[in-house]
C-alpha cells in the first residue's frame, strides 16, 4: 500500500500541475547595490548547517524511497548532491521500517559519502506504534546526519488510508529529540509550520515546507477523486513562515515553492540558513534524467551567485537582512 502510494505521488508530480498558492517571494526585493565592491569571482557560496559543510546552501528535499524507481531517483539525486556539496533528504522511511526488503532503496552513502543526509519519518507515526527505536533505525540504517519528522495533517486527511490521530504529539517528538544522538528537524511538507506549534518542540532546526509550491491537497485529491478544492493553498506561505519562525532563533531551511536562485537568496536574506527544493527535482528527473537536474541546478546556482554579487554579498552570511519588505 505505501509503495503504490509513493509511486502514485511520483507519477502525479512528474506529469501534472500540482502547485498552488504563493510562497511570497514576489512581495519582497533584494537590496540591490550598484557597486558591489568586489569581483563576481570572489563570491563564496559555501556555508555550514548543523555542523556540516555545504559548498552551496541547498537541500534536495525528501521525496522518495521504497520502490526500484524511487531507489534510482535517490541514488541519482544524492550523487548530484555529493558532486555539488549540497544536502539530501530521503522520503518517508515508513516503507522500509515495515518491509526490510526495500531498505536499500533509501541507502545512498555508497555514492554520497560526504553529504549532509537527512532521514525521514512522519511525526504522526509516533501515535501509531513508532517510537525512539524506529527513529534510531531510520537514521542508522542509512547513516544519516539528522532526522526530519514531518508534520502533514492535511495530507493525511486527504488520503483515504491516512493516519489522522495527531493527539499529544509534542511530548513524543520531544522524547525523540532527547534520546536521539543526531539533530532532529521539524519539517513541513507544503502547508507550512505554525509558530505556536513549533515553539513547543525541542527540535534543533526547522524546515518550513510552506505554502506556494507542491500542494498535497491537489496530489491526494487527484488520487482519491475527492473534489474539494478549498484546501489547495491552505496553510502558512513560505515567506511568512520564515518571518514568524525566525524569532525562535533556530536554524531554518526555506522550502515550499522555492523555484529560483533568487528565491533562495531572498530566503537567506530573510534569515534561513539553507533553501530546499523538491518538485523541480521530480519534474526534471522524470523528463530528462540526471542531466536535466544538473542543468536546472546550474541555472539555480548562477541565479543565487548573481543575487549575492548584486547585493554586495561575498559570503552567504553577508546576505542576511539585505531585503526590502
Ligand atoms: C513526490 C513528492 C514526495 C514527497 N515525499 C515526502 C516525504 O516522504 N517526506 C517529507 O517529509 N516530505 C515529502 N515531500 C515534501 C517535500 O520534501 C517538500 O517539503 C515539499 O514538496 C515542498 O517543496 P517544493 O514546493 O519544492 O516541492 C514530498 C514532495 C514530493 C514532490
Amino acid at each position: 500500500m505505501i509503495n503504490s502510494r509513493k509511486t502514485d505521488h511520483l507519477e502525479i508530480c512528474a506529469q501534472k500541475d500540482v502547485e498552488s498558492g504563493n510562497p511570497g517571494f514576489d512581495c519582497i526585493e533584494l537590496d540591490a547595490r550598484s557597486n558591489p565592491g568586489a569581483d563576481f569571482k570572489a563570491v563564496d557560496t559555501s556555508t555550514k548547517f548543523l555542523g556540516k559543510k555545504f559548498r552551496f546552501p541547498l537541500m534536495f528535499e525528501a521525496v522518495s524511497g521504497g520502490t526500484r524507481k524511487a531507489g534510482e531517483f535517490n541514488k541519482s539525486l544524492a550523487s548530484i548532491a555529493q558532486e555539488y556539496g549540497l544536502g539530501f533528504g530521503v522520503g518517508s522511511q515508513r516503507a522500509m521500517i515495515e518491509d526490510k526488503s526495500v531498505a536499500d532503496t533509501f541507502k545512498v552513502r555508497d555514492v554520497a559519502p560526504d553529504i549532509f543526509l537527512v532521514a525521514n519519518i512522519g511525526a504522526v507515526q509516533l501515535n501509531y506504534g513508532y517510537g525512539v527505536e524506529q527513529c534510531r533505525e531510520a537514521v542508522e540504517s542509512i547513516e544519516a546526519d539528522a532526522l526530519a519528522l514531518h508534520f502533514n495533517p492535511l495530507q493525511e486527511v486527504f488520503q483515504p488510508e491516512g493516519d489522522t490521530n495527531f493527539y499529544d504529539l509534542t511530548k513524543k517528538v520531544n522524547e525523540v529529540c532527547r534520546k536521539l544522538k543526531v539533530p532532529v528537524i521539524a519539517k513541513g511538507v507544503g502547508n507550512g509550520l505554525n509558530l505556536a506549534d513549533v515553539e513547543k518542540l525541542d527540535v534543533d532546526a526547522i524546515d518550513v515546507g510552506g505554502v506556494g509550491g507542491t500542494s498535497w491537497a491537489i496530489i491526494e485529491s487527484g488520487r482519491s477523486g475527492n473534489g474539494c478544492r478549498l484546501f489547495d493553498d491552505f496553510g502558512v506561505p513560505t515567506v511568512e513562515c520564515l518571518l514568524e519562525l525566525g524569532e525562535l532563533g533556530k536554524p531554518l531551511i526555506a522550502s515550499g515553492g522555492v523555484r529560483s536562485g533568487v528565491d533562495a537568496a531572498k530566503s537567506i536574506a530573510l534569515g534561513a540558513s539553507l533553501a530546499g527544493v523538491a518538485l523541480p527535482l521530480v519534474k526534471n528527473y522524470f523528463s530528462g534524467g540526471a542531466k536535466a537536474v544538473e542543468k536546472w541546478l546550474s541555472q539555480f546556482m548562477f541565479e543565487f551567485k548573481t543575487s549575492m554579487f548584486l547585493t554586495g554579498s561575498f559570503k552567504v552570511e553577508d546576505l542576511r537582512g539585505k531585503v526590502l519588505l
